[in-house]
């Protein structure tokens, strides 16, 4: 599927946006391993979550829908998945992927963990190191998906340092470490997304070589009540789309605002974009907020180092505001952007250069020198719905009407994306 794309004059209204997709994968899988009923409001209907539940179904866990969105997960207890009789298919959701090869090495019975064209090319050695160094017996395809998990008698705990900030390597761990014998440490020297450890209540101290997280097979999770906060990366396009559209006011309810996540809404606001957060609560443990962006003038950034995990999902975005800005944006310690859903620093500068912008590429990021008006053009969304989204949102401030092919990528988080950003015209 293509989606056109016009030049737009000043966008206005609000947008309902999906829940937090990190959150509804893990409320999903604690849900299961708890003993007990819970509830999900809101649960998102894209895909990766989506993916996450039919996996937890193959897993054998009772899952059941109620209208507007509202899901009952009977909880099976740390010991009741069953034996599937198919591999695990992940889609093309990473953290499906390696959180549930968290919960599997601890499984009595044998598993395969499969994903899709662009998921069965992303790097697993980064769960398969620590897994293995616990004692789980892992195969991986040549580094990548598919996994092949088999039973082990017991799991070691580890103290594993995080080579790489990663939530979802973090989280795996700790997962992993709900089944071993020992306590499990992870050191996270750079924060990444605190989720996990947020839901399941894990001690963490600060130290001077990072946070030190523990799990243990003492952590049993209960059935519970989630209400899921609306996704900051789905309102990320549009905080840049009312900054870079003249004449815009967007107002975004209910966003999870968890500082580990919120990068974009900093970098944005040092670059001159008018955000302003009203109705501030916490829900479900996570701070959330309404968010209203008025268009701004924008000026350039450097982003770096620590920065980039707190905006990691956002730099597609942020390269478009960027190339809206006064002055050279620099994104550099960027390089874990090439093994997402796609290589996200080459189709970001790919398809940027298409327009005419002025991009320099480097090995962990870009630079971008804003200020040269964009022209529409035909653009790939390289099958990543981050791309197909921040692409659609640079069309908006071309001359002329662009195109997005595989625009029907973006329901893996955003299912409305498309009518979402129509409504606002
Ligand atoms: C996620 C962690 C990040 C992020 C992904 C979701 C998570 O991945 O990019 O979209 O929910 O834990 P990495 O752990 O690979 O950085």
């Amino acid at each position: 599927m293509a989606q056109s794309v016009a030049a737009a004059a000043g966008l206005r209204g609000s947008v309902m946006l999906p829940a937090d997709k990190s959150i509804a994968h893990r409320a999903a899988m604690f849900a299961a391993i708890s003993t007990g009923c819970s509830t999900i409001g809101n649960f998102p209907e894209s895909a990766d979550p989506q993916s996450t539940l039919s996996c937890l179904r193959q897993l054998g866990v009772q899952i059941s829908t109620a209208p507007g969105g509202k899901i009952e997960i009977e909880g099976v207890g740390k010991g009741g998945f069953q034996c599937p009789a198919m591999p695990l298919d992940c889609g093309n959701s990473g953290t499906t992927m390696r959180l549930l090869s968290g919960l599997m090495v601890g499984m009595p019975f044998a598993t395969t963990l499969i994903g899709d064209a662009s998921l069965s090319r992303r790097p697993m050695r980064r769960i398969g190191h620590p897994l293995r160094a616990m004692g789980a017996n892992l195969e991986l395809t040549d580094g990548c998906p598919p996994i092949r998990i088999t039973p082990v008698p017991h799991l070691r705990g580890i103290t594993y340092t995080l080579p790489v900030p990663s939530a979802q390597v973090k989280s795996c761990v700790l997962l992993a470490g709900l089944w071993a014998k020992e306590n499990t440490v992870v050191i996270e020297p750079v924060p990444s997304r605190d989720h996990t450890e947020r839901m399941l209540s894990l001690p963490i101290v600060h130290r001077r070589d990072g946070r030190h997280i523990s799990s243990s097979r003492r952590v049993s999770p209960a059935g519970h009540t989630y209400s899921l906060p609306a996704d900051f990366s789905a309102a990320a396009f549009f905080l840049v789309a009312a900054s870079i559209v003249g004449g815009s006011t967007i107002v975004l309810p209910g966003v999870g605002l968890n500082p580990t996540r919120t990068g974009l809404l900093d970098a944005l606001r040092t670059m001159g974009a008018d955000i302003d957060i009203a109705e501030r609560r916490t829900s479900g443990g996570e701070p959330v907020g309404q968010l209203t962006v008025r268009s701004a003038p924008l000026r350039s950034i450097q982003v770096a180092g620590s920065q980039i995990p707190g905006l990691i999902d956002e730099v597609p975005i942020l390269a478009v505001a960027a190339a809206c800005a006064e002055g050279r944006t620099l994104i550099r310690g960027a390089e874990e952007l090439r093994v997402k859903e796609c290589d996200r620093i080459h189709a970001t500068v790919h398809n940027l250069r298409l327009m005419g912008a002025e991009v320099e590429e480097f090995d962990d990021g870009m630079a971008i020198t804003g200020g040269r008006p964009l022209r529409a053009a035909v653009m790939d969304s390289f099958h990543d719905h981050r791309i197909a989204m921040a692409m659609a949102i640079a069309g908006l401030v071309a001359s002329g009407t662009s195109t997005i092919r595989g625009s029907d990528i973006a329901s893996v988080s955003f299912p409305g994306f498309w009518d979402a950003l129509a409504a606002l015209r």
